[in-house]
C-alpha cells in the first residue's frame, strides 16, 4: 500500500489520457448499499478509483464520507485506500483480487469507475459498479447485492475481455472487503471423512491465512468455505462486531485473510486461482460465483439467523417447506439386501411414522453387480438378481403402506470395473500415460465435457420419467480429484478443468431442476463434503456426516448451524453401537439429538429393542406435531455451547418468528460431578408473553425441570432460567414451549 502515493502522482497524467471521463457529480460520489441494519459503502475518488470505505452497522448519514481526501494531494496525510476491487498493477501490493495477463501480455490492470447503476425487487437492492482498465479493453462489473431484511449481501464480478486478443485471467476473486480493528479472530471450520465441522478460532496475525480446498469436487470435507471473522475480541453469541461468510461455489475455493503493514485486515473470497488460470477469447466474459455476508453487532447469534433466513429463502431449494421423515437404508442394509429385506424395513418404518424410505447404495449393476464398492458404479441399471421385479415393486410396495420412496445415485463417478468405464475411458478424468488413482476403488467422470453432462443428466431423467413417483434422490460423490486432466478440454485448456468441471455440473443440475422442481435432493460427498451455498439452491438438504454418532453430532450440527440452517441439516438416528465410533448410548439421547435437525432414522428397524419402539413412535411423533415446524422454519439460539462450556453441557433452542412457540434442547456431553447441574437462559422469547414448558420425549415420570408443566413468562425464562437435572453422560431434555393467554 505504501507504493500507492507514488502512483498517485502517475495518476494525475493517466487522467488525462484517459478516455474514461468522471462528470465532477461522480467524483467523491458516495454510493451506498443498505440492508435493514448494515451497509456497504463506496466513493470514486479523484482519481477515478471507486474506493471501499466502510461496511457495518447502518449509518444514518452516508454523505460524511464525502469528499475524501485524495492522496494525490501532497499536502494532506493520505487516508487508508482499498478499492472495492483491487487489481494488481500501479501500487496494490497486496494479494490483489484480479490479476490478468492482457492480449498484449501486460500484467497491469488498473480499473476506473465508468458508472453505477441498481435495480430493486423485492427485498433485495442490485448494485452494478462498471470499471474499465485504463488502457486495456478489460471491463469489469462489481455486483452486490443486498438483501434488505435478512442483513445479508452478496458479493461478485463479470470480467469480460473486450478487447481484439486473449486475456488471460489469474487470479479472480469474487469479493474484496476491507476492516479495520484492534485485533482480528477468525473462526473457521476443518474436518475430514466422518468428522466433519470442527471449529477453530485463530488470532489473525500480519501476514496472510488461508482458508482453501485443491480437491475440485467433495470440497467442503476438510475445509469449510466459511467463516465468522470477530472484530477486536473473540466472537461472542450475544455480543461483539462479526462478519460471518460463504462462498456460494462447490469446487476450489480461498478465502485469504490479510493483515497487511497497516493493520488493516482484507478478506478476498472466491474461486481458487491454483492451476486455475482462465482464457478469455474476444467478447467473452467471466462471471465469479456470489460471496455472501452478514454483519452482526450483537455476536454469532445473529450471523446464523441471518444465514438461515437468507438460505430458507433464497439459498436452498424449497427453503421453508417441511421435509419428510425418512428411514435410509444404509447403516441397516449396506449392500446386503434383497426385496425381502427391504419391504421389511418399510413395513417397519411406516409403523413407526416415517414418511419415507431412501434406497442407498447397491440397487444396480449386472454385469458387475454393485455388491460392494468395487464395481458396478455407473451402471446405472436394477440389479436383476437382488431386485428382480425392478424398482416399481418397491416404489408400489412403498405407496402402499404410506410412504414415499427415494434412491441413492453417484452419478459423476465410475468404477472401472464397471460397463461404463469399458465403453467410455474418454470420459474419466485422468492425466495421459499415467497409471489412474483411484480412491474408494473409483474414478471421476469429467463433466467438462458435454457428453458426460448429457449423460449424467440421462441418469437422472431416465429415472424420474421410468418412475415419476421417485419423492427423493441422494446424490452422493465420493472422491475428490487427485490427477487432474481432462480429455475434452485442449491442451491449452487445462487449467479450466476446475471450473468448468463445477458449471458442468451445475448445468445438470439447472437442467434437472427445470424439469424436476419438486423432487427432494439431498447433496452428500462422503458426508458432508458438499456443504456449500453453491450446491444449496439445488438441493433440499445435505447428508451432514457419515459420523452418525449422537454425541459427535452435537458438536458437528452446532457448527453446521452457525452457518448453515437446522431444516438443511440431515441428522439421523443410527444403531448402538454407532458404526463409526462404537459408542453406545441411549435411544433418546439419540432421538433428542437428531430431532434438532432434519430427523431421519438410519438403522435396520428390527434392531430396535422392542422395549424401545414405543418411545421412538413417540419421539417421531413429537416431531411431527411439534418439532418440525420451528426446525423448518424458527430462528436458532445457541444457549450453552458444547465447545465453551466449563461443564458438559450443551443445549439450543428453535423459537417461532412469532415467538408463541419454542423448542429446548439439552444435552449433556460427558459426565458432570454431583450438584453441577445446568442452569439454561433461554433466548428469543418475548419477556411479556407467558409460556407453558412441557418436557417431551419422555423416558421416565422423573422430571427434567422440577418446573415441567408450569408457565412462566418470557422474562423469567431468560433472566432465572431453567435449571435441568441431567448430569450422567447422554442425559438429555427436550421442552417444548407453548404461548398461553
Ligand atoms: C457414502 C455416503 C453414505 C452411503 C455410502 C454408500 O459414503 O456418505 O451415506 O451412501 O456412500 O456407498
Amino acid at each position: 500500500m505504501t507504493c500507492v502515493l507514488r502512483w498517485g502522482l502517475m495518476a494525475v497524467s493517466s487522467l488525462l489520457l484517459s478516455s474514461i471521463t468522471h462528470a465532477a457529480s461522480q467524483l467523491n460520489q458516495v454510493y451506498q448499499l443498505s440492508t435493514d441494519n448494515t451497509q456497504l459503502v463506496y466513493t470514486v475518488g479523484e482519481d477515478g478509483r471507486l474506493i471501499f470505505r466502510y461496511y457495518g452497522p447502518r449509518l444514518s448519514n452516508t454523505d460524511q464520507f464525502a469528499p475524501w481526501r485524495s492522496y494525490n494531494r501532497p499536502d494532506c496525510q493520505r487516508e487508508a485506500n482499498y478499492e472495492a476491487y483491487p487489481s494488481f498493477g500501479l501500487g496494490y501490493v497486496n494479494e490483489p483480487a484480479l490479476s490478468v495477463i492482457n492480449a498484449n501480455g501486460s500484467l497491469i490492470t488498473e480499473l476506473v469507475f465508468d458508472n453505477y447503476v441498481q435495480q430493486s425487487s423485492e427485498g433485495v437492492i442490485h448494485g452494478i459498479f462498471t470499471l474499465r482498465d485504463r488502457v486495456a479493453a478489460v471491463c469489469v462489473q462489481l455486483h452486490v447485492e443486498a438483501y434488505q431484511q435478512e442483513d445479508v449481501m452478496a458479493q461478485w464480478v463479470t470480467i469480460a475481455n473486450e478487447s481484439k486478443g486473449e486475456v488471460s485471467l489469474q487470479r479472480f476473486y469474487s469479493s474484496f472487503l476491507n476492516f479495520r480493528a484492534n485485533n482480528y479472530y477468525l473462526t473457521h471450520f476443518y474436518g475430514t471423512w466422518a468428522g466433519e465441522m470442527n471449529r477453530v478460532e485463530e488470532t489473525l496475525e500480519p501476514g496472510i491465512k488461508v482458508v482453501e480446498s485443491k480437491k475440485g469436487v467433495r470440497t467442503t470435507q476438510s475445509e469449510n468455505p466459511s467463516f465468522i471473522l470477530s472484530l477486536d475480541h473473540p466472537a461472542q453469541e450475544n455480543s461483539g462486531h462479526c462478519i460471518g461468510g460463504a462462498l456460494a461455489w462447490s469446487g476450489n475455493y480461498k478465502l485469504s485473510f490479510e493483515v497487511d503493514e497497516r493493520d488493516y485486515l482484507s478478506v478476498l473470497a472466491g474461486i481458487n486461482p491454483f492451476l486455475a488460470a482462465y482464457k478469455l477469447n474476444k467478447g467473452e466474459q467471466f462471471q465469479t460465483p456470489k460471496f455472501l455476508f452478514t454483519y452482526s453487532a450483537n455476536g454469532q447469534g445473529t450471523i446464523s439467523r441471518n444465514f438461515h433466513d437468507w438460505a430458507r429463502r433464497y439459498g436452498l431449494h424449497a427453503g421453508m417447506k417441511e421435509r419428510p421423515i425418512l428411514l435410509n437404508s444404509w447403516e441397516g442394509a449396506y449392500f446386503n439386501f434383497d426385496e425381502q429385506v427391504l419391504t421389511d424395513m418399510m413395513d417397519d418404518a411406516a409403523q413407526m411414522g416415517v414418511e419415507l424410505f431412501v434406497l442407498d447404495d447397491g440397487w444396480f449393476g449386472n454385469k458387475y453387480p454393485r455388491n460392494s464398492d468395487k464395481m458396478g458404479l455407473g451402471d446405472w441399471q436394477v440389479n436383476a438378481k437382488k431386485l428382480p421385479r425392478g424398482l416399481q415393486y418397491l416404489i408400489d410396495y412403498a405407496t402402499s403402506k404410506g410412504l414415499k420412496f427415494g434412491i441413492w445415485i453417484e452419478p459423476e463417478m465410475v468404477n472401472p470395473k464397471s460397463e461404463l468405464a469399458e465403453k467410455h475411458p474418454e470420459w474419466i478424468v485422468q492425466s495421459p500415460g499415467r497409471e489412474k488413482i483411484t480412491m474408494r476403488n473409483q474414478l471421476l467422470l469429467d463433466l467438462t465435457n458435454p457428453e458426460v453432462q448429457e449423460f449424467v443428466w440421462g441418469v437422472v431423467d431416465k429415472l424420474l420419467t421410468a418412475h415419476p413417483d421417485i419423492y427423493y434422490i441422494k446424490w452422493d460423490a465420493n472422491r475428490h480429484v487427485e490427477q487432474v486432466g481432462s480429455q475434452y478440454l485442449s491442451s491449452n485448456e487445462q487449467t479450466h478443468f476446475w471450473v468448468d468441471y463445477i458449471r458442468g455440473l451445475y448445468e445438470v443440475y439447472d437442467r434437472i431442476r427445470a424439469k424436476y422442481p419438486d423432487v427432494m435432493i439431498q447433496a452428500c460427498a462422503s458426508g458432508g463434503g458438499r456443504v456449500d451455498y453453491g450446491s444449496l439452491p439445488y438441493h433440499d438438504e445435505f447428508w451432514t456426516s457419515d459420523n452418525s454418532d449422537a454425541l459427535q453430532r452435537v458438536y458437528m450440527q452446532y457448527v453446521t448451524n452457525l452457518i448453515y440452517p437446522p431444516i438443511a441439516t440431515a441428522s439421523h438416528v443410527s444403531a448402538t453401537p454407532n458404526h463409526q465410533t462404537g459408542s453406545v448410548t441411549p435411544i433418546k439421547f439419540r432421538f433428542d439429538v437428531a430431532m434438532s435437525g432434519r430427523l431421519g432414522l438410519e438403522l435396520q428397524p428390527k434392531d430396535i429393542p422392542a422395549g424401545e419402539m414405543a418411545f421412538a413412535r413417540e419421539a417421531i411423533t413429537n416431531y411431527k406435531n411439534h418439532v418440525r415446524e420451528l426446525v423448518t422454519k424458527g430462528d436458532l439460539y445457541r444457549l450453552i455451547s458444547p465447545y465453551a462450556c466449563t461443564n458438559n453441557h450443551a443445549a439450543n433452542m428453535l423459537v417461532s418468528k412469532d415467538k408463541r412457540k419454542a423448542v429446548l434442547f439439552a444435552y449433556c456431553t460427558g459426565f458432570n460431578r454431583r450438584g453441577i447441574r445446568p442452569t439454561v437462559h433461554l433466548q428469543g422469547l418475548d419477556p411479556a408473553k407467558v409460556y407453558r414448558i412441557t418436557e417431551i420425549n419422555k423416558v421416565s415420570k422423573r422430571k427434567a425441570f422440577w418446573g415441567d408443566g408450569n408457565c412462566y413468562d418470557g422474562a423469567y425464562l431468560q433472566q432465572v432460567g431453567v435449571e435441568l437435572q441431567i448430569a450422567r453422560q447422554y442425559d438429555s431434555a427436550v421442552f417444548l414451549l407453548e404461548e398461553v393467554k
